[in-house]
């Protein structure tokens, strides 16, 4: 190669094996401040010496040495989230999933226990009561709205007492100041999963809990084409779940953490309009007479509407609704074939208006016993409202209730 053709990063012409293997790199050149931040896609930065190295291993705020450890799109993306919490830290994870389970592995051992509401999302229900038993860690479940059930259920070995701010996918609230309080009678950790709030419409750490959790894959990413999950909330369980993600291997990909970011900036205007959304849809939903229940914190009918009013006190209470069809599970079909916008979907928190059903998806790791337990019958649906002209939804739902 000769010297005109010279790429910007190496010094002098090399092989075409070593040219190759070096394309694109740039690193003397001086790019300025670019406003979004590039895609830092590589495993591992190069260091001048062993010195700086093991200055970067040792201080991990002064650089990026490993993809599984951080990595820049990361980091952007855990320290724009401790902010938005009102947290001292973040450390984000591969999946929802993946932040739940190193922020439960950052405070507990084989023979700890948790007391869980019994409402949870059935992806965590399954990591409780199948996936944490296999290392020695037990699960209660009981309602945590009830103190009582959460007093009877504590042991000496329980360390955690867990909830979500919504409940997926029945919508009750969790009195959170009220369980942070308890949590700390009881000498336990307060964990909330707030996944379905988002720190715009209730910030649980500013209510005193420990550790938010949040599948940023949902809202926090809000148009289906990310994964990740975040832990937020005190500097010294953030550092643990931090240290046992890396060894654990739940990393989030540069990518996603990107997209997460991207998504952050327009986060407080979608959740407006998912939340202002939602309230119409609710309110149009409780009149018909197809309809037999309707679930969102939003409405005066909501057993916790006040409570809801308290932790959500800028009037958005989301975007998620579930809702239970009056000719009972047998018109699910039919009426989920007739909708014409409005896809059923086994996810949420998209821009669209999607719809799904717990019973076959999100709580499927349950019995049908356990699910009836907690409200999610079959006749049971889901809906995530989005950020559409409303009249455009209302008009599908009236369509298809039409056909029933
Ligand atoms: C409340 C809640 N928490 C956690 C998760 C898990 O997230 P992920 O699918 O990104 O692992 C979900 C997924 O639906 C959820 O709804």
């Amino acid at each position: 190669m000769t010297k005109e053709m010279e790429l910007p990063g190496l010094e002098s012409a090399h092989r075409p094996a070593t040219e190759a293997a070096h394309a694109g790199e740039i690193a003397s050149r001086d790019l300025g401040t670019s406003v979004a931040q590039p895609i830092y896609q590589t495993t591992v930065h190069a260091f001048k010496s062993l010195q700086e190295l093991d200055r970067v291993q040792t201080n991990p705020e002064e650089g990026w040495f490993y993809y599984r450890n951080a990595s820049p799109n990361r980091t952007a993306f855990e320290t724009t989230m401790a902010r938005l919490e009102g947290a001292e830290a973040a450390v984000a994870a591969g999946s929802g999933m993946g932040a739940i389970f190193i922020a439960l592995s950052a405070v507990l051992k084989s023979g700890d226990h948790i007391i869980a509401d019994e409402k949870i999302y059935g992806g965590t229900f399954a990591l409780l009561t199948q996936q944490l038993p296999k290392f020695g860690i037990e699960t209660t479940l009981v309602n945590t709205a009830d103190e009582l059930a959460v007093r009877t259920a504590v042991r000496p070995t329980t360390r955690v007492l867990y909830f979500e701010t919504l409940t997926n996918p029945t919508l009750q609230v969790s009195d959170i100041p009220a369980l942070v309080e308890l949590a700390r009678e009881l000498n336990l950790y307060s964990f909330v999963d707030a996944t379905f709030s988002t720190p715009v419409v209730c910030r649980p750490v500013l209510w005193g809990a420990d550790i938010v959790m949040h599948a940023s894959t949902k809202y926090i990413g809000g148009h289906s084409d990310a994964f990740g999950g975040i832990v937020a909330g005190r500097a010294d369980i953030v550092k643990a779940a931090d240290l046992a993600g890396r060894f654990m291997g739940v990393t989030q990909g540069a990518f996603d953490a990107w997209l997460n970011v991207r998504s952050l900036k327009t986060l407080p205007l979608r959740m407006t309009a998912h939340s202002q959304n939602a309230q119409k849809v609710a309110e149009w939903l409780e009149k018909q007479p197809a309809v037999q229940n309707v679930l969102y914190p939003g409405l005066p009918s909501h057993p916790q509407h006040e409570l809801a009013k308290k932790l959500m006190p800028d009037g958005l209470y989301g975007g998620m609704l579930a809702f239970e069809l009056a000719a009972g599970p047998k018109a699910l079909d039919a009426f989920i074939g007739a909708l014409k916008v409005v896809q059923l979907v086994p996810s949420l928190a998209d821009v669209t208006t999607t719809l799904s059903h717990p019973g076959l998806t999100s709580h499927r790791a349950m019995s049908p016993a356990q699910r009836a337990n907690i409200g999610v019958r079959d006749e049971l649906l889901r809906l995530s409202v989005g950020i559409e002209d409303m009249a455009d939804i209302l008009d599908d739902f009236d369509q298809a209730f039409r056909q029933l």
